[in-house]
């Protein structure tokens, strides 16, 4: 799957949002002369919010935000875009099938103006990401937050019956997936000396000593690892890395049995099953909308976390109550491996005393 343009009119290099078309135009007439087509009826003359496409030219307030997220299709992509247009802040929305946005392209109540569509499967060849994001960053001139929430859950299983092929397929989503498109950001966001990148992990990164979640939840380690360290390299550009971590939020994430059964694995496949089922039963799963909501205040500054020192991002977004339980267990569960093995693992060092 390639990334290209989704359904815009183009003239002398200016590009309009056409979802549902992919007609280009070659004047200015014959675009304004469009009528907005959705499933056969006309519902509106279409907006061209980019005949203007730099953000200063758009006249943006000065607080409003352009925002990149990957996965907008559905779950919490989906939620995120809605709520950044909620608040008044525009959002270049990509999906591996962008008509997936098609009903929130329709719905009156959202403002085409402030959103614009790109199909993107995040791991396409770098060059191809590289040109939806010029593309992006062209349409209103800049791209002020990016966030990588695309992702899939790759089901589980015992890690030896999930097999290398799939485990591999995971990791190239997740964590390459991820890495594309941030790379294909980071000239444009330190040129500019600003921005924000939010990665999506996951605490299943700090809860998978079980059967099972091995390939998702090293994948998300790896956004962990990768992300921690980005924060560290971009500061000095004044761009922001955080790292989203969300406990369960019901979303639709799938989490099917996969891999090829050995008879070996039987007994724990079975309990794996059981622990499923009770992840689909949870009585108070996370709301997407409310998660999305937290997202967007913190990047902002308000709401939830106006109490936080302006500017700052977590190096770690802890999403759920699920999810802060989780992570403080693992947390205390380091401290103690790291006592009980500590007379192992010290005084290692060429000469005592060792720096531990
Ligand atoms: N929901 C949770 O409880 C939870 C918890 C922790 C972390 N997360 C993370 O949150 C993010 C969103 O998950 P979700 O719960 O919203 O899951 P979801 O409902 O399954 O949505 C996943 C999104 O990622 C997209 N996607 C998958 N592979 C892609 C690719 N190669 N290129 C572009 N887009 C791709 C999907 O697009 P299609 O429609 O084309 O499939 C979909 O839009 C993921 O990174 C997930 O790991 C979720």
């Amino acid at each position: 799957m390639g990334a290209k343009e989704f359904g815009y009119g183009r003239r002398g290099g200016v590009k309009c949002l056409l979802p549902e078309t992919q007609i280009i135009y070659d004047t200015p007439d014959a675009l304004q002369a469009h009528t907005y087509i959705n499933r056969g009826r006309p519902i509106s003359p279409f907006p061209c919010p980019s005949l203007i496409n730099s953000g200063k030219e758009l006249g943006m307030a000065k607080q409003e935000l352009v925002w990149f997220v990957t996965g907008a299709s559905k779950g919490l992509g989906l939620a995120l875009t809605k709520r950044i247009l909620a608040r008044g802040d525009r959002v270049v929305a990509t999906a591996r099938n962008p008509r997936a946005l098609e009903p929130l392209l329709a719905d009156p109540a959202t403002d085409r103006t402030r959103i614009f569509v790109l199909e993107l499967d995040v791991t396409s060849p770098a060059e191809t990401v590289r040109d939806t994001v010029s593309k992006a960053v062209e349409h209103w001139g800049r791209v002020d937050v990016l966030v990588n929430n695309a992702g899939m859950g790759g089901g589980v299983g015992p890690s030896e019956e999930q097999g290398v092929e799939h485990m591999m397929e995971v990791m190239r989503t997740n964590y390459m997936g991820t890495l594309n498109v941030t790379h294909a950001f980071l000239p444009h966001m330190r040129e500019r000396r600003s921005g924000t990148i939010l990665l999506f992990g996951s605490r299943t990164a700090y809860r998978n000593e079980f059967v099972g979640p091995s390939a998702y939840a090293a994948s998300k380690a790896a956004v962990h690892a990768y992300g921690e360290t980005l924060r560290a390299e971009l500061a000095p550009f004044n761009v922001r890395v955080s790292v989203v971590v969300p406990g369960y939020f019901d979303s639709g994430l799938a989490l099917p049995l996969v891999g090829t059964p050995i008879a070996d694995y039987d007994a724990a496949r079975e309990e794996l099953k059981k622990r499923v089922a009770m992840r689909d039963r949870l009585p108070n799963p996370g709301d997407p909308e409310k998660g999305m909501e937290a997202i967007v205040d913190v990047v902002r500054g308000e709401g939830r976390a106006a109490s936080h020192a302006p500017g700052v991002l977590p190096t770690w977004l802890f999403l759920g109550g699920d999810c802060l339980g989780d992570v403080k267990a693992r947390a205390e569960k380091l401290t103690q491996v790291v006592d009980a093995w500590k007379d192992v693992g010290s005084g290692l060092g060429k000469e005592d005393p060792a720096w531990f």
